[in-house]
């Protein structure tokens, strides 16, 4: 085989890690008179890397993250009073093994949305099929689908090993579709033991008054509280911190 047909093959074999890094490993191995196997094992190498990114790479895609955020640039001295050991506690992703949850609550731009967003990218780096939703626009949507599209949404909501709920009642009120859906995820999750994140603004206590029904907020936090980890966010906007940087350095129009 030439060149030329050694690439025709590996790309038939579906080795296209090793087929592009091929004529570098190639001079490589000229240049350094290398022994064979250290040259195969590097091409071996380049395969693995390659179909372990490209998994990666899936499995963000799936997860309906919008960014790829981590708690190395959380500046913890901001606000000095959240939960931060609680914080790296959710990051190990013991919880998802465990089937249990969380709930971050507490006031806006404390970085909720922000800790859960890296928990969610950290569990997809590890392997775990997760879901992320912004539970307002979601719950919506779901409410306007039709009841095949419906049951597909329930399915998709139910089968990851970790489901993000964030912003939950930013609108106050959700409608009774949306209200019924977040009953079905909670006691179908709950009885898989699958592992459900959840942000919000507002205080469990007020539960009730947003799902438009207090037995059914019983016994849905009922379910999320029974193995759960309480992260409470106190503390000031890192948004208006942002925003009053933004107006200091814009020079003053004349
Ligand atoms: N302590 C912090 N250090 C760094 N960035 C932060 C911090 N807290 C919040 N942010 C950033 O501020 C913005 C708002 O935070 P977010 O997590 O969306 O707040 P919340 O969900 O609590 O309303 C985001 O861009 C987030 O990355
Ligand atoms: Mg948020």
């Amino acid at each position: 085989m030439n060149m030329i047909e050694i690439e025709r093959a590996l790309r038939e074999l579906r080795l296209s890690g090793i087929a592009e890094t091929l004529s570098t490993r190639v001079m490589q191995a000229q240049a350094a008179q290398q022994p064979f196997l250290e040259t195969f094992a590097a091409m071996l190498q380049d395969e693995l890397d390659r179909r372990r990114s490209r998994l990666t790479e899936r499995r963000f895609k799936r997860s309906g993250l919008d960014e790829r955020l981590s708690l190395a640039d959380f500046d913890w001295r901001f606000n000095p009073k959240l939960p931060r050991s609680a914080c790296f506690d959710l990051h190990t992703l013991k919880f998802i093994g465990e089937g249990a949850n969380a709930l971050i609550i507490g006031k806006p731009g404390t970085g909720k949305s922000h800790v859960a967003k890296a928990v969610a990218y950290q569990a997809t780096l590890q392997g775990y099929d997760v879901r992320y939703l912004e539970a307002d626009t979601e719950f919506a949507r779901y409410a306007l689908a039709s009841t095949a599209e419906r049951t597909e949404l329930l399915k998709d909501w139910v089968a990851p090993d970790l489901l993000i709920l964030d912003d939950l009642f930013l609108a106050r009120r959700i409608s009774e579709h949306a209200a019924e859906v977040l009953q079905a995820i909670v006691h179908q999750r709950y009885k898989l033991r699958r592992a459900i994140v959840i942000t919000s603004n507002r205080v469990v206590q007020d539960w009730g008054k947003y799902l438009g029904d207090a037995t059914m907020a019983s016994t849905i936090l009922d379910r999320l509280m029974h193995r759960c980890a309480m992260l409470e966010f106190e503390g000031k906007s890192y948004r208006l911190k942002e925003a009053a940087a933004r107006i200091a350095i814009t020079p003053e129009s004349s």
